[in-house]
């Protein structure tokens, strides 16, 4: 077979020798470029990403690999996307980061990839980016940090919510709060639970994407740095096999993914994030799809914030490779991964070493995981609850709005002693979706009223157009479509509206006449953002709605890895 790279490297007079001539000023012999795969290692490493701060040496790790199975690496950097730095958000920027991974991969002589992921987005925004390239791409994640320790407890991102919490009601001194950042954060790697950076290691692995176990081995773990390196080496046979994502990424495969995610009890950002790839490789995926394939698969996966335990433990218990062995009977058994091998025979030898964190089919920790779709006059195409995370009790409860405009009507009055919210009122919040709050920020599970707190309150419904940390819990009702921003009924709820919520029945009823949302949008004005210009003036013109995945319109689809137009 022709190598891509040839096109570049192979040619002969003027093109051949600029192509390969200003290569060389890296000390790179001549019979390199003699037709060796060139495998891109396409490397997210930023230390503004911290969760990805490690990953100039995992990408040395690839080399040997990828040199050992006689390819020709070379690694280059894209857009990284640091998700506890970047303001306002990292989700505004996941399209733009997927732009740059796909133009940059199609642009260079490259026969492969590697995408090297952690932090959150950085996991989707690679492999969308690739799947529009589709050449032979293998996905290594970076693994996540070991189980933080404090004052003889175990910690991890889910425990800010909790420390936070404590800390405004007065629990937690400042001095306590202060100390517990570092012995959170004691390792490499992204967030220690099955928050959203972890709900994405698993999505690769379940998509085929990954080798065996890539998911949860911590990134301070050498066999991280092992798995990094087969991984090169599998590549180079991957561009021989011309093994690519669109002959890996059937509809089954998805669904497989789906129904693995509510087994491990992963994040809700997983359904926005799946329909982009969804989108990019030309599956056609729907909520109902989550909702129909994965809400009736048992919890089989005891980490938090659903559970108990710690990517750390659960790499010590079997991994997901367990998982999936235990779930075989839901899955479609036979789809092929990155190594060539199906999803049974990868997870044929697979072993649960500890029952307290993978449990079998027969004795889950929960009859039914995954994501709940509900529907109705406040979401007209849908809204998502987590309820592993949620509170039974409120899964169906008939309460009155307290409403905020904004994110920040929201901060100014949450603390108001005069706020008018009670234990059964319904907060809901406005203007954080796709567009409203331009990349859709986090803060579906925006914190409980301060009197609520100081009574002893651990959760209440709430209900946005936002979405919410992966590592967080609550009664959220999320991501509802049409967000208030373009109009959607949720734009017309008014303090003291009834609302009903009843997961059982999939239902989020806003009960006010049709009459009267018909008088209230009379007079329902848009959210001015005064943005003008550049990219995220792009993002907010082309932005798709979160049951759709959020990529910007023109982005979905996939242009192949040919470059039509030649200069030299
Ligand atoms: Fe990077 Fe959580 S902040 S994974």
């Amino acid at each position: 077979m022709k190598l891509r790279s040839q096109e570049w490297f192979g040619r002969k007079g003027k093109d051949g020798f600029i192509y390969r001539a200003w290569m060389k000023n890296q000390g790179i012999p001549d019979d390199e470029f003699n037709g060796k795969p060139v495998i891109g290692i396409c490397n997210t490493w930023s230390e503004l990403t911290p969760c990805n701060a490690h990953f100039r040496q995992l990408a040395e790790s690839v080399k040997w690999g990828i040199i050992e199975a006689g390819g020709f690496p070379v690694e280059f950097p894209v857009m990284s996307l640091g998700e506890t730095i970047m303001k306002p958000t990292a989700m505004l920027f996941r399209n733009l980061m997927s732009m740059t991974v796909e133009e940059s991969i199609r642009a260079n002589p490259l026969d492969g990839v590697v995408l090297l992921v952690g932090c959150d987005k950085t996991t989707p925004a690679s492999v969308m980016g690739a799947c529009s390239v589709d050449i032979p791409t293998i996905a290594v994640s970076g693994g996540p940090m070991l189980t933080g320790k404090f004052r003889g407890k175990d910690m991890a991102t889910s425990d800010i919510w909790r420390l936070s919490e404590a800390f405004r009601s007065g629990t937690v001194d400042e001095a306590t709060f202060r100390a517990s950042e570092g012995a959170m954060c004691r390792s490499q790697g992204h967030c220690a639970v099955m928050g959203t950076a972890s709900t994405m290691a698993c999505m690769v692995e379940s998509l085929g994407l990954t080798l065996p176990e890539n998911a949860a081995i911590p990134a301070a773990d050498s066999r991280r740095k092992v798995i990094a390196h087969m991984s090169g080496r599998r590549i180079v046979e991957m561009v021989k096999e011309d093994l690519k994502p669109s002959d890996i990424l059937t509809r089954e495969v998805f669904e497989n993914a789906i129904m693995a995610n509510s087994a491990i009890g992963g994040s809700t950002n997983f359904m926005i994030h799946l329909m982009a790839i969804a989108g990019r490789i030309g599956i056609d995926l729907s909520l109902k799809d989550f909702d129909e394939l994965g809400s009736k698969i048992p919890l089989l996966a005891n980490l938090q914030p659903s559970g108990q335990y710690f990517m750390e433990d659960f790499y010590y218990a079997g991994g997901l490779p367990a998982v999936l062995k235990e779930l075989l009977p839901y899955l479609h058994p036979n789809v092929i991964t990155v190594n060539g091998k199906s999803v049974a025979e990868n997870c044929r030898d697979a072993e649960c070493f500890n029952d307290a964190i993978i449990a079998s089919l027969d004795k889950p920790f929960k009859d039914e995981s995954g994501m709940a779709v509900v529907y109705g006059n406040l979401c007209e195409k849908g809204a998502v609850i987590k309820p592993s995370a949620a509170t039974p009790e409120l899964m169906q409860h008939r309460g009155q709005a307290v409403v905020f405009e904004t994110i920040e009507d929201y901060n100014a009055r949450i603390n108001d002693e005069d706020l008018p919210v009670d234990e059964s009122s319904i907060l809901v919040l406005k203007n954080v979706g796709p567009k409203g709050y331009p990349g859709m920020p986090e803060v579906g599970n925006m914190g409980l009223p301060g009197k609520l707190l100081n009574k002893g309150v651990t959760d209440m419904v709430r209900i946005s157009d936002g979405r919410m940390s992966g590592t967080a819990f609550g009664t959220t009702f999320l991501h509802v479509s049409p967000e208030s921003a373009i109009g959607g009924n949720l734009a017309l709820v008014e303090d003291g509206d009834w609302i009903e919520v009843d997961v059982a029945q999939r239902r989020l009823h806003l009960d006010v006449s049709d009459e009267e949302l018909a008088r209230r949008r009379s007079e329902w004005k848009p959210i001015d953002l005064g943005i003008d210009r550049g990219y995220v003036k792009m993002f907010i013109d082309h932005v798709e709605q979160a049951d759709q995945g959020m990529d910007l319109s023109f982005l979905k689809g996939n242009s192949g890895s040919k470059v039509t137009r030649d200069s030299h």
